[in-house]
């Protein structure tokens, strides 16, 4: 910091602060994301500086040289603006501000510097498809006079319905976390929508003043340093009017329908006039988080010829472990065909035209290893590890969420007093009221559950696992004793090394940034394989996905090769050992 900066503990506001020196173009050159590989932090369960229980930016400050051992190059932060926390800071108050919870801006610069002086750069959270109903703009748009009166999507009470009552609402949507979408306000005396926490009111996008102070907040960050935005939900922002009922379930009244709101009529107008606000010759790193899009929409989105972003971040393949059509809770074994098949679709389907992010897990997933690996101590690093293989060696963007580097599994929480998520609770009391059976509920949660992801960071074998001298929010994982980052780091066999060769194969090997994606034996229940064709160059990944051993088919002919990776450096031939996996180079 400079001598003429603020001293880190006094008050600070934009205004007062000397801002940071833009980032040099070159820093960026076209296309950089497509060979990078992203590390996603929760800022509240990664590492607490100042053992108030939740995570911080000085923490991650202390942890940077941690990052830059794994090799990954950009890092994406989880919000950290000024936020109730009703949904851990995806309800955001002031976009312009760091929360106390987490530090200052002054902390954040830091955070920046850091991260650029080691050759990473960063990616914020950007959640503007609602705001924190404790924003001044929906506090101001309350009043419907106001020069924000239509900020936010407002309606009056349905026709025939008293204010309140149950069908007064103005569209029957079910809100993501519980109950309508929509909120009665006393003092405007109309409805708002939430499609999120009653707490996160939708933002009106149809209104360019909204538009113009998003674009105007993006650049504000992107002139403080930051290489990119994260953008929660962003196919929801640009809603289908007018707006109207959906379709419903039998015996249900709230819809779950999403025709609404999903990929809606002025999605490409929005981001191409983002893009000129904003990323024009900035070559930032632009993630849409697009639950529900099409592949369709997803190539057009992130086609370069339409100057919208550069990759989404899509959710085709976690669905694949629930009923259709029963939503997330409705469990289901996964079937490997079926990923297969769903990764083909993806890989074949962008090929020269999209770009797509590959993801196991993040703040809203369970934990791989327990998910679809074996989390059992005999199976747990071999089975992470070949789980990293299968996605790493994919074409398009790969990121790492906070503790899947060494394998952290699923919490296995046993009662709904040990959840703190906003969505398991609601649930649970709605579905409580309805007379649901609360043994299968808690084992559905156990399963899906997001708090799986978010118990805290597992640094070492002490006390909270090193990550808190406090109590944590969260409770830690027990299983830290055994692991944890500093065991990882010291045994070259663990799942840390692997993650760290994947990465340095995705930044050596041109095959594997460009190269073109075929499936091999799409029927096979149990291997996954494929290849990846560069010129003259052709990689073969081959993985058992079970504990049992598997024999590679037939309709993989050739096997042999230059091995660049693989899981059981003592074997060969056509039999793989259970969670066994290798990259081979044919030819
Ligand atoms: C998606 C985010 O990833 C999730 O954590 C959040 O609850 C919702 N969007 C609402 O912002």
């Amino acid at each position: 910091m400079s001598e003429t900066a603020p001293h880190a503990s006094e008050p600070t506001s934009a205004s007062h602060r000397p801002q940071p020196a833009v980032i040099a173009r070159e820093a960026r050159p076209d296309g950089w994301w497509k060979k990078a590989v992203v590390y996603q932090i929760y800022p509240r369960s990664f590492a607490d500086s100042d053992g108030d229980g939740v995570g911080d930016l000085r923490g991650i400050i202390g942890r940077l040289d941690y990052l830059k051992e794994l090799g990954v190059d950009v890092v994406w932060l989880s919000p950290v603006y000024r936020s109730p926390q009703d949904d851990n800071g995806y309800d955001i108050s002031d976009y312009q501000d760091v929360d106390p919870l987490f530090g200052t801006l002054a902390d954040m610069d830091d955070l920046i510097a850091g991260l650029h002086e080691r050759g990473m750069k960063i990616m914020m959270d950007l959640v503007v498809n609602h705001t924190s109903d404790e924003h001044p703009w929906f506090r101001e748009s309350r009043d419907a006079l106001s020069p924000r009166g239509d900020w936010y999507i407002w309606r009056p009470v349905r026709e025939g319905f008293e204010a309140g009552e149950p069908g007064a609402e103005p569209t029957n949507w079910r809100s993501a976390f519980s109950g309508p979408a929509w909120q009665y306000d006393q003092h405007r005396g109309e409805y708002y929508l939430h499609l999120f926490s009653v707490k996160q009111p939708d933002l009106n996008w149809e209104n360019p003043e909204v538009r113009r102070a998003v674009y105007d907040m993006m650049r504000w960050w992107v002139d403080r340093g930051v290489d990119g935005f994260r953008m929660d939900v962003i196919n929801f922002i640009s809603k289908r009017y007018p707006l109207t009922d959906g379709a419903t379930a039998p015996g249900e009244t709230l819809s779950s329908d999403v025709r609404g709101f999903v990929d809606g009529p002025r999605m490409d107008e929005f981001f191409q006039e983002m893009h000129r606000a904003v990323m024009e010759g900035e070559n930032l790193i632009t993630v849409g988080e697009m639950p529900g899009v099409t592949l369709e929409k997803a190539a057009s989105y992130t086609d370069e010829a339409n100057h919208e972003i550069a990759m989404v971040f899509q959710f085709e393949h976690v669905g694949l472990d629930s009923s259709p059509g029963e939503g997330k809770w409705a469990l289901k074994p996964l079937e490997w065909r079926d990923l297969k098949e769903n990764f083909a679709r993806w890989e074949n389907g962008l090929e020269g035209r999209g770009w797509n992010s590959l993801y196991w897990n993040n703040h809203d997933q369970p934990r791989i290893v327990s998910r679809w690996g074996d989390d059992s101590t005999e199976y747990r690093v071999a089975s992470a590890k070949t789980l990293g293989t299968v996605l790493h060696l994919l074409k398009g963007t790969p990121y790492v969420y906070q503790g899947e580097e060494i394998g952290m599994t699923n919490a296995h929480f046993t009662s709904i007093h040990q959840y703190q998520d906003i969505e398991v609770r609601n649930y649970y009391r709605d579905a409580m009221a309805h007379g649901a059976d609360e043994k299968s509920l808690l084992a559905s949660f156990a399963a899906k559950s997001r708090d799986n992801a978010r118990t805290p960071m597992q640094w070492d074998d002490g006390e909270n696992a090193g990550f808190s001298t406090g109590t944590p929010w969260l409770e830690v994982n027990p299983n830290h004793r055994q692991i944890n980052a500093e065991q990882a780091l010291a045994d070259p066999d663990s799942v840390f090394h692997h993650y760290r060769r994947l990465i340095e194969l995705r930044h050596s090997e041109p095959v594997v940034q460009e190269g073109v994606f075929a499936l091999l034996a799409p029927e096979d229940p149990q291997v996954f394989a494929y290849t990846r064709t560069l010129g003259d160059r052709r990689l073969l990944v081959v993985a058992n996905m079970s504990s049992r051993p598997a024999e590679i088919p037939a309709d993989v002919p050739e096997v042999e090769g230059r091995v660049l990776l693989t899981t059981h450096p003592d074997a060969g031939g056509r039999t793989l050992a259970a969670w066994e996996s290798r990259v081979v180079e044919l030819g």
